[in-house]
């Protein structure tokens, strides 16, 4: 069956109103955990430019972030400049040579990530991928991109003239399963990122058209409010995610400034509890040691990168006290008592809850601390809007 005869027939099958978690995904060689890189636009809108990207490629290296894991750089709207006479895009002049760029972030050991619309212009307001799709993806390829976001944005238009729900459902994934064949035709490795902030429950069909991780929510904002509730939204969701196929919560805020550290110890364990994308959001130019410390810990970042790939979920809550868990690969568990309240708050975990019986063994990992081994229940003082995350063994 080709790819797009097998991506029809899956849709037939699998549908808005159908769930489709057991419905296999178009394969892909990308992606076995969730990606982990950096992205220009939480911290610089739409004042990206060539310099910047390179300069945080520099940084992604020198500030021991590559070596933590790091290494998409992607580029995300407002690269984009005007189409030729046959149709190929090219840069605006922020971006004199894109081939050039890729080639600079490969000579550093990362990888280049850009950004397109299914419509006919981005959210910013520049040139989309509409009509062109084969085009774009071989210019992507031609350039050395290594990861394409896919942003909903300008397809709105088309699907709020359909005459139903269903048809403008049909036109969004139409409109992505187009460009993963694109890119598969285009022959180079690509991370496919569906960005459409979760409408039509995007987890349930997002594997199905090629997708390697769909945005679930709309724009994170760097406040804990936000991040919070994008973050503890996403019980539920577990069962969607796994290797290649990754929900997204949205982009690192760590270092933005907009939160304290504690919540941004909340952030960095949410995103690692849910097999989050980790794309730092930041100017990796300018950081402290702490937000360093915070975007490299190497404990929570094994968390994220389990290879087991099993996204965690909410076990129980109580107000505003959270307990998450994920099983990993060695069937310890990462688990996170979370306080959203402002105050601190004492939370008490019985590890039952949490599946084991009997003695087990606890590290706190923020901590960096064995707490030995415990049996009855274990108890904390969690700051205001703060976490401990333990590691758990039998
Ligand atoms: C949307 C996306 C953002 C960002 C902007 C760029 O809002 O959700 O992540 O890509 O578009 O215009």
């Amino acid at each position: 069956m080709s790819n797009r005869v097998r991506g029809i027939a899956i849709l037939m099958i699998c549908s808005v109103l159908i769930p489709c978690a057991a419905v296999a995904q178009l394969k892909t060689s990308v992606a076995a955990t969730p990606p982990m890189g950096w992205n220009s636009w939480n911290h610089f809108e739409s004042k990206v430019t060539d310099a910047i990207v390179r300069a945080q490629a520099d940084a992604m290296v020198s500030s021991g972030m590559r070596d933590a894991g790091y290494v998409y750089v992607n580029i995300d709207d407002t690269w984009e400049g005007e189409r030729d006479a046959q149709g190929v895009i090219h840069t605006n002049s922020k971006f004199p040579d894109m081939k050039a760029l890729a080639d600079y972030v490969h000579g550093k050991g990362l990888k280049l990530g850009i950004y397109s619309s299914p419509g006919a212009k981005t959210c910013a307001g520049f040139e989309g991928t509409l009509g062109h799709e084969e085009q774009d993806a071989r210019t992507f390829a031609a350039w050395g991109i290594d990861y394409l976001k896919y942003d909903l944005c300008g397809l709105t238009d088309q699907m709020k003239a359909a005459p139903s729900p269903e048809a403008a459902h049909q036109i969004m994934i139409d409109a992505y399963i187009k460009m993963k064949h694109a890119l598969e035709k285009a022959g180079r490795p690509i991370v496919y990122s569906l960005c459409q902030y979760g409408i039509d429950a995007v987890w349930r069909w997002g594997a199905s058209v090629g997708g390697n991780l769909w945005r679930t929510t709309g724009d994170i904002s760097d406040r804990y409010a936000s991040m919070a509730s994008i973050g503890f939204s996403q019980a539920g969701l577990a069962r969607f995610a796994g290797p290649g196929h990754w929900n997204d919560p949205d982009m690192l805020e760590v270092g933005n400034g907009g939160m304290n550290t504690e919540e941004y110890r909340t952030h960095m364990s949410l995103w690692a509890i849910l097999a989050a994308p980790l794309l730092a959001g930041n100017d990796l130019t300018t950081m402290t040691p702490e937000t360093i410390a915070l975007l490299t810990n190497k404990e929570v970042i094994a968390i994220n990168q389990d290879p087991a790939g099993k996204q965690g979920d909410r076990v129980s809550v109580e107000g505003p006290m959270e307990i998450w868990s994920r099983t990993l690969a060695d069937s310890s568990k990462a688990v996170g008592l979370f306080n959203r309240h402002s105050q601190p708050m004492h939370m008490k975990l019985d590890f039952k809850q949490v599946g084991f019986a009997g003695k087990v063994r606890v590290r706190d990992v923020w901590g960096a601390k064995d707490l030995g081994t415990l049996e009855g229940p274990y108890e904390a003082r969690i700051p205001g809007h703060g976490v401990v995350l333990l590691r758990i063994a039998q």
